[in-house]
């Protein structure tokens, strides 16, 4: 089995912080470490000094036995950033890639300027050169720092940014970060050259990549979209149904379990990309990291989803999980035994050890093959860990949208103004677009800054859509109330999902799709908020 480390961190919390192999931490802005002497800006604004440099280079990384040349941060995942709320923190970074590049803060609601989106917000960064990025984060939460180029991030361009809470509510006895990536880079081709290859049989006609719109109203129950997504007579009550909802009932259409059995039933298109390896942390199933727990042991699981084409179902085997946190807000607690993972998707959750022994983290790769695993070890554990191959205990339940809720009770919907958007592929050619525009060649969105919007996406596609807002946090739409805060939602093939956000934070904004090859291929608008 794959290296184990058990590093502790008692400086932030009573709870111990285990850092799972492949990920060093390096700690901004919370005593030791790194110093943070504080500069005077010319407008008299108090900033930080530099705290922290984040390198951008080719490296080969070891992927279980086999060597893969590809770009990371040193080190895959890049090491995790952990800021404190509240604390401004400048981190450099420098690019020691052949190319340019950038690195976005995903989730965070920071200035405009430090956002990241190359063209939009700041030049990218040419190679040798560096940036860099100041900013202080109103957040808490579990976050991803990624590159913004390109198809750079499907290579090893990425890290988990955990930004801690002044005071921890939450209770738990020990927390883990898992990272959940597609991979192929070095493995088979690059990026860049798999985005040719689909771009050339999609010109020839040798792809259907399942982006045609099948007719019919888009929202209703007609044709495929009945069949596929469909509540009452669809999938969750025939043959080859798997997951329910929460309430262990067939799941209906608008359920994140419909749209699981649905992928792995092979009737909706998962994504662009077959992948030879699937990985958490860096690592692939016949070399797992272990994360050691004690027995009895309340865990925290910061669930990230930096993949560039996959949508990961994740649960650990035979436990149930609690969500307490979606993206970067806190929910209401929500029992259930699985998650859905999109790109850009986050999710924390606690999970109980009650016994000895080895307990899987599995993230299934949905309609794809293969499976990204990592291992809970408790200290006491004898024997051999679980074959790679060992058959897997599934989930049932699969929580939804509609389940995340605030604690503090849903805030209304109420005033908002309603942008209307298709989800949309044009035939003939890779380009997948946004309100029939394909970015560049796409018109900015306008807001008037304090104004409440709400985006009312329609996906005309066969393929779901994980849609990410810069800048803001976004709540679904649930009649008169509203669900917990997000920042990146898959709208399910065939169907209609609309979102509420306060344009509050000033600036151009990146909206787009979270699929790296959907967004280079013009799935993305600018949203200027004024
Ligand atoms: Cu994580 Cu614009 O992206
Ligand atoms: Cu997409």
């Amino acid at each position: 089995m794959g290296t184990e480390s058990s590093g502790s961190e008692p400086r932030f919390t009573r709870r111990r912080l285990l850092v799972v192999a492949g990920s060093a931490t390096a700690v901004v802005g919370v005593g030791g470490g790194y110093g943070l002497s504080r500069l005077l800006g010319g407008d008299g604004e108090v900033l930080p000094a530099p705290t922290l440099t984040l390198r951008a280079r080719a490296e080969e990384v070891e992927l279980g036995g086999r060597r893969a040349a590809t770009w990371t941060y040193g080190g895959l995942p890049g090491r995790e950033l952990r800021l404190r709320e509240g604390e401004p923190v400048r981190i450099r970074v420098v690019n020691d890639l052949p190319e340019p590049t950038t690195i976005h803060w995903h989730g965070i609601r920071l200035v405009n300027a430090a956002d990241g989106v190359p063209g939009m917000t700041q030049e990218p960064i040419a190679s040798g050169d560096s940036f860099d990025y100041v900013f202080t984060t109103p957040d808490t939460g579990t976050f991803i720092y990624h590159s913004h180029v390109g198809t750079q991030l499907d290579r090893g361009l990425y890290g988990a940014l955990i930004v801690e809470p002044r005071r921890e509510e939450l209770d738990y006895d020990a927390e883990a970060v898992l990272l959940f990536d597609d991979w192929l880079d070095g493995v088979a081709g690059t990026p860049d050259r798999k985005l040719a290859e689909i771009r050339e049989q999609m010109a020839t006609g040798e792809m259907d990549m399942g982006g045609m719109d099948m007719g019919g109203t888009g929202t209703g129950e007609t044709d495929m979209g009945g069949m596929v997504m469909g509540g009452g007579s669809g999938i969750g009550m025939g043959a080859g149904f798997r997951h329910t909802g929460l309430d262990g009932m067939a799941p209906s259409g608008d359920h994140l379990a419909a749209l699981a059995n649905a992928l792995e039933a092979g009737r909706l298109d998962a994504g662009d990309v077959q992948y030879p390896l699937y990985l958490v942390n860096g690592r692939p199933p016949e070399a797992p990291a272990a994360v050691r727990v004690r027995r009895g042991d309340r865990v925290r699981l910061r669930l990230i989803n930096p993949s560039s084409d996959t949508i990961f179902c994740v649960f650990v085997e035979g436990r149930p999980l609690t969500i307490v946190r979606a993206d970067s807000g806190p929910v209401e607690p929500v029992e259930t035994d699985a998650v859905m993972l999109g790109m850009g998707e986050r999710y924390d959750v606690l999970v109980d050890v009650p016994e000895s022994g080895y307990t899987r983290v599995v993230g299934m790769p949905l309609g794809k093959r293969g499976r990204a695993v990592t291992l809970l070890r408790t200290t006491d554990a004898s024997g051999a860990p679980p074959p790679a191959g060992k058959k897997l205990v599934l989930p049932r339940r699969v929580a939804s949208y509609s389940d995340l809720r605030d604690a503090d009770g849903a805030p209304r919907a109420n005033g908002a103004r309603s942008i209307r958007m298709d989800l949309g592929m044009t035939m003939g050619r890779y380009e997948w677009t946004m309100g029939g525009q394909a970015f560049p060649n796409a018109d900015p969105i306008s807001v008037r800054r304090g104004e409440r919007i709400r985006f009312v996406m329609r996906n005309r596609t066969m393929m779901p859509h994980p849609m990410h807002l810069h800048g803001h946090d976004f709540r679904l739409v649930l009649g008169s109330g509203l669900g917990g805060r997000k920042d990146t939602m898959l709208v399910p093939p065939r169907r209609e999902l609309a979102v509420e956000w306060l344009a509050d934070n000033p600036g151009a904004w990146a909206f787009h799709c979270h699929n790296v090859y959907h967004a280079e291929a013009g799935m993305m608008r600018r949203v200027d908020v004024g």
